[in-house]
């Protein structure tokens, strides 16, 4: 910025993340758990969330010695705050028949309604594409209303399940969207 006033949400910037980014990733984690999640996920679980124990628990690991084509990008303000990320990379439950999975996207809810998100998934896709996998699923919690956002980019629902989730704490009804061909996504 030039004149000195405050970053404006939608002036961002995407990256991919590295080992310094935690802090800044697991802020935003924390973060939009708490803000989304409440009536979800049990009360006592959302509280105890602190920044330190989701680096612990994962992102100081992953960022330092990421799986075998797995990506990770931050969307910054101008100022390098990070303000959201997504991961996506090979599906984890290969069962589920698509390549590609969205294993992971989250965006300050001060800043959301302004186009992060849809950058991040075209920046997943085009990873994807770029790896060989050529569709994609995502996991939503079944409740949870912003399942409407993969809705809106193109997903189709395909599948639900109950899955055990480690912050949680117990298991939780989940919604997998799912893209057969990724190529109008990566073109965001
Ligand atoms: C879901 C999320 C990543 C979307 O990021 P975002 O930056 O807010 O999304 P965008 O601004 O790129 O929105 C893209 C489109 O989806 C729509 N959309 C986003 N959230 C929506 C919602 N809850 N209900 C309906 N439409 C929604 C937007 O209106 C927009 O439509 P448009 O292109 O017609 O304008 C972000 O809101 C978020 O982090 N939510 C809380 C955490 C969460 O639920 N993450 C997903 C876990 S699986």
């Amino acid at each position: 910025m030039t004149d000195g006033a405050p970053a404006r949400s939608w002036q961002f910037e995407i990256r991919p993340a590295g080992p310094d980014d935690r802090l800044g990733m697991a802020r935003v984690h924390v973060a939009t758990w708490k803000s989304t999640y409440r009536g979800m996920v049990p009360e006592e679980r959302l509280d105890a969330l602190t920044v330190e124990g989701d680096i612990a628990s994962g992102f100081g690991r992953w960022l330092t010695d990421p799986p075998p084509d797995r990506a990770y990008r931050v969307a910054h303000l101008s100022d390098g705050t990070i303000v959201g990320f997504a991961v996506g990379g090979p599906n984890r439950y290969p069962e589920d028949d698509f390549s590609g999975e969205l294993g992971a996207i989250y965006v300050l809810q001060d800043h959301q309604g302004h186009g992060i998100g849809s950058a991040l998934v075209g920046h997943i896709a085009r990873h994807l594409l770029a790896t060989g996998r050529p569709d994609m699923i995502v996991w939503v919690i079944a409740q949870n209303p912003y399942r409407r956002f993969y809705e809106k980019l193109g997903g189709v629902l395909v599948r639900e399940r109950v899955a055990e989730s480690r912050i949680a704490g117990g298991s939780l009804r989940e919604r997998g969207y799912g893209w057969r061909d990724l190529t109008a996504l990566a073109r965001r």
